[in-house]
């Protein structure tokens, strides 16, 4: 079994997946795990929307329609790719954040969004699952918020939230070195 520090590490955004499902209850354990995140206030402000296949189809659709807006000529082959994308996957799951009044408290709890998002993609992984946070147009769009049954006025829509099992896994990309992002005060050496 991995340890910590390598699940960190290996974990890849994924962006293929075959159709491997994930059981729906290892979904249910990321999902716990995700309000396991540190949550100034305890404001627990993440919402999960399961997507399941039968309205896939409509969330290609609105993939389709903000590319047809933006100008783009599709074949019916592309139109396929995308249908295909949205469909493969075993999970897809809307990560909304409750809208807070409060500007510190907003900004506080889209941390607690972010590392929730973590710990949901680090359990999957040691589990084999790959997951990815897309913040692409479709997750402003106000059809999303429609199919979801979200208001706009009380939840913002942070994350499309792909997890399925690893078609192609990325090479990692390249990262700064520890030295390269830390400062020792009082030191001109890193
Ligand atoms: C807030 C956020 C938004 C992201 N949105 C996208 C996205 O729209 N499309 C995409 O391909 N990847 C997206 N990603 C994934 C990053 O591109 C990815 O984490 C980065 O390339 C590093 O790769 P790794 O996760 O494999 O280490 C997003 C990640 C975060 C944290």
């Amino acid at each position: 079994m991995k340890n910590i520090n390598e699940l960190i590490k290996e974990r890849r955004t994924i962006h293929s997946y075959s159709d491997e499902p994930i059981d729906d209850r290892l979904i249910k354990e990321a999902i716990n795990c995700a309000l396991h995140a540190p949550n100034h206030k305890l404001t627990f402000p993440i919402r999960f929307t399961i997507i399941p296949k039968k309205f896939r189809k409509d969330l290609s659709d609105i993939s389709l329609m903000i590319k047809r807006r933006k100008g783009k000529l599709l074949t019916s082959e592309d139109e396929n790719k995308v249908i295909k994308k949205f469909e493969k996957p075993s999970h897809i799951l809307i990560v909304s954040q409750i809208k807070s009044t409060n500007p510190l408290t907003l900004k506080e709890d889209y941390a607690t969004l972010a590392m929730g998002i973590q710990n949901f993609s680090l359990f999957l992984w040691e589990k084999g699952f790959g997951t990815k946070w897309s913040s692409g147009s479709i997750i402003k769009e106000s059809g999303l918020y429609k199919l979801c049954g979200i208001d706009p006025d009380k939840e913002s829509i942070e994350a499309l939230l792909w997890a399925g099992f690893p078609g192609k896994e990325p090479s990692p990309p390249k990262r700064p070195s520890v030295n390269d992002v830390t400062r020792i005060l009082g030191s001109t050496n890193p």
